[in-house]
């Protein structure tokens, strides 16, 4: 295969990439040419302050796989909005209603004319802002699945709200914790656990906010089996603002890079949310958002593990994660054909 070089500001690089120069510090070599870019290198390079490397692209890679950065100018704006907020909460102050709804009903009002957005927000490279966009991500998925659900208006609105702040306790929880590499010490992810009390907490003092909106934020990590926080409730005795944005909370969390791990592509997700969804989800939810996501997808290219690109034909069947594609003029079933893995999706 025929491959490019180019040279690329290290601000736009993205996973997998291929690194077409060696990297040296202190004339010690520390990423060598030819290696598939993760996370942990682009935020060495990003360290390191280099403004810009070579890579090398694959020709028709690059002709099946655009690079998609068209991010909506709304959703910018709304995690810079939402990133103020969060650090008037780190130095004492109380979060401001007004705000949050400047935050939010551009993103409503986006969500009515292009509800796709939301679908591709998992492709944006987060590593630094994570809790930031995460909370607007999961505060957009929020709406457009209550919309899915034919909510009335006051439920999409609030449950915005509910997306978009069930988060904001992580602002007081330490640095080290939050953006610790490797696993958390139980200690330690004691100390994460008190966000959602957190939260509640200092919302608590928005008298504007309606109490179910609070009622979400303090139970949106109680999981429908009884093994969740802080309260430890079960089934439906857990708010449904909290079982909604759960759901949604854990497919954006596997969808995108974390300091300590690569995002997911999207069929491994529902693999593994599909599995886990009887315990630990509102099924009936989860299910529901993974069906509707999967039919999103419908005439997408991805890639396999064999390296060949194949397009999704048809998402009918019953498994959210092994669709009907195309592949070289073929129909292949992969619910039935399990030697075809997904290995990426890219949404056009
Ligand atoms: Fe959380
Ligand atoms: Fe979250």
């Amino acid at each position: 295969m025929e491959s490019e070089m180019h040279i690329l500001e290290t601000e736009k690089l993205q996973i997998g990439m291929t690194l077409g120069e060696n990297i040296y510090r202190n004339e010690q070599l520390v990423i060598s040419e030819g290696v598939t870019l993760n996370i942990r290198h682009i935020q060495m390079l990003k360290r390191m302050s280099i403004v810009q490397v070579k890579v090398l692209e694959k020709r028709s890679v690059k002709k099946a796989f655009p690079i998609k950065q068209e991010i909506s100018e709304k959703y910018k704006s709304s995690v810079e909005s939402f990133k103020k907020i969060c650090y008037g909460v780190t130095i004492g102050n109380f979060v401001i209603y007004d705000e949050v709804k400047d935050c939010i009903d551009p993103l409503i009002r986006e969500l009515e004319t292009k509800p796709e957005m939301a679908l591709k927000l998992w492709q944006i490279y987060t590593a630094d802002f994570y809790t930031y966009e995460h909370s607007v991500k999961v505060c957009m998925l929020s709406i457009l699945l209550s919309k899915w659900m034919n909510k009335p208006q006051v439920f999409i609105d609030e449950i915005g709200k509910v997306g978009l702040l069930h988060d904001i306790g992580k602002c007081n929880i330490p640095n080290e914790i939050l953006n610790k590499p490797d696993v958390l010490t139980e200690e330690e992810f004691s100390v994460m656990k008190t966000h959602s009390t957190l939260g509640y907490v200092l919302l608590s003092s928005t008298k504007e906010l309606d109490r179910n909106i609070l009622k979400g934020v303090l139970h949106h990590h109680e999981r429908f089996d009884g093994t969740g926080y802080p309260a430890k409730l079960s089934g439906k005795s857990i708010p449904e603002y909290a079982r909604i944005v759960s759901v949604v909370d854990i497919f954006d969390a596997m969808t995108s890079n974390r300091i300590y791990r690569e995002k997911m592509n999207p069929y491994k997700v529902f693999e593994i949310m599909s599995e886990g969804s009887s315990g630990a989800l509102d099924s009936d939810i989860s299910n529901f958002f993974l069906d509707k996501i999967k039919r999103s997808y419908l005439g997408e290219l991805v890639l396999l593990n064999s390296g060949e690109v194949a397009k999704i034909h048809n998402v009918e069947s019953g498994v959210h994660h092994r669709p009907i594609i195309e592949l070289n003029g073929q129909i292949v079933d992969l619910s039935v054909n399990h030697s075809i893995e997904i290995k990426s999706l890219f949404i056009s």
